[in-house]
């Protein structure tokens, strides 16, 4: 049933999917010996103190229906090193249960016939297109069918501040770009590093999201969304450049190659002031037995407020093996349960997948998260993350890297940088 034709067109999706900043070998190919029927093997990035403490939820979720759960867990922030496992299991017709996946990624599987399982049945039954919000199901869905089951939102334009360190410099919460350089200038005068941040391709492109979005939430829509060569080679986007090589300048001297929940941990301890970083990082700091508003502060990016840069972690199967089905089913309801998504969400630091999940058990920075995922959808203000493959496809998003990379390591002035990225958006359209 399989046919050569779709293994063909598999290995073309892994060409043109694949990462033009990486290097990195495809991981060697997992082939199981035998396999229990109900076993549900999970292909995912979560690897992390918070990460993994999040997954633990979903993981006894899973197995409290009887399922036996095979961990694939891939490290690397942002999923890149996942998804090229995943491609190479996936073309040589050895595709997990299940794997997380981001935004366009899933489009592009789903665009090809026969890939990707089917969660419609479940769907159906537990009303998903009711309680989804519609900018989810953009991804959820494909020619109708629910092709993945969102088990949460996050979002990339957030701020995370050591409390004493900012306290030390004064207290005050940055509201403008203005007043941030001010306190990143007094926590380098209290001798720390003021911006914890970690160099690999995806972690500067996360700052990148919120710096465009700095700039107006118009201009994040007409650059990062709608890819207009104008606002793309305008005076805007050489400003995005020129605030990020300000940031550059507040970071120490051993950034490059950080994970990123290292650069966490060094605003965790103190030796570091702040991280520009998704909501993902507040689980470090909950997992460290941190507490917002006394130990740590979250704020949106000064100039983002009221806007939302969102990306959703979503499960897709595969319809590989008949014998997955149930387990895949399964799994898909377990991540869409409404208690399922506060108790994980509350972990994770992200928000629910869901409209209708009460804030009650969320702390302050998720409660926040949650009201302005709410407003920034009612308001037209909610916009897909570049950084995390909400925004567009996986070509157009490893050029954005590629440039964005290259300029905060110094290949690039603000004003060649700006031009790379009109060419290098081009050629990937
Ligand atoms: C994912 C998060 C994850 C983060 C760091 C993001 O792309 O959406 O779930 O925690 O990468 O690995």
């Amino acid at each position: 049933m399989k046919s050569q034709h779709l293994i063909l067109a598999l290995s073309a999706l892994a060409l043109v999917a694949c990462d033009s900043s990486t290097t990195e070998e495809p991981a060697e190919v997992f082939v199981p010996q035998s396999e229990p029927a109900k076993t549900v093997e999970v292909l995912h990035w979560w690897t992390s103190g918070g990460e993994a403490e999040a997954l633990e939820v979903l993981k006894s979720d899973v197995e409290s229906k009887g399922f036996v759960w095979q961990d694939m867990p891939i490290a690397g922030g942002g999923g890149d090193a996942a998804m090229t496992v995943l491609r190479s299991r996936i073309t040589s017709g050895n595709a997990p249960t299940a794997a997380q996946m981001l935004g366009f990624d899933i489009r592009d599987w789903a665009k090809i016939d026969g890939a990707v399982g089917d969660l419609t049945p479940t769907a159906l039954k537990e009303d998903w297109d009711n309680v989804v919000p519609v900018a989810l199901q953009e991804f959820s869905k494909y020619n109708e069918k629910w092709v993945a089951a969102p088990v949460n939102v996050h979002s990339t334009n957030w701020i995370w501040i050591n409390k004493e360190a900012l306290d030390a410099t004064g207290g005050k919460v940055p509201t403008t770009w203005n007043e941030l350089v001010k306190v990143l200038d007094g926590m380098k005068e209290d001798n720390i590093i003021p911006l914890a941040h970690g160099g690999q391709a995806w972690q500067d492109a996360t700052i990148f999201d919120a710096v465009v979005l700095s700039l107006g939430k118009d201009f994040y829509k007409a650059s990062m969304i709608d890819l207009n060569p104008e606002a793309l080679g305008g005076p805007k986007m050489v400003e995005a450049f020129r605030r990020m090589s300000v940031l550059r300048s507040y970071v120490d001297d051993d950034f490059s190659g950080r994970d990123w929940n290292l650069a966490s941990a060094m605003v965790i301890e103190g030796k570091a002031g702040m991280q520009m970083m998704g909501d993902w990082a507040k689980a470090e700091f909950l997992n460290a037995g941190k507490q917002p508003g006394q130990d740590f502060v979250c704020i949106r990016f000064p100039g983002t407020e009221g806007s939302v840069t969102f990306n959703s972690d979503q499960f897709v199967t595969f319809d590989i093996r008949e014998s997955d089905k149930d387990a895949q089913q399964a799994l898909g309801s377990s991540v869409m349960n409404r208690s399922f998504q506060s108790s994980f969400n509350v972990i994770k630091g992200s928000v629910p997948a869901r409209i209708d999940v009460s804030d009650s058990d969320f702390d302050d920075c998720g409660k926040k998260g949650i009201k302005d995922l709410s407003e920034a959808n009612s308001s037209g203000t909610l916009y897909g993350s570049m950084a995390h493959g909400h925004a567009a496809p996986a070509p157009v998003k490893n050029a954005v890297y590629d440039v964005v990379t290259s300029h905060f390591n110094g290949k690039y002035n603000d004003a060649e940088a700006t031009q790379a990225l009109v060419t290098a958006i081009a050629a990937a359209k």
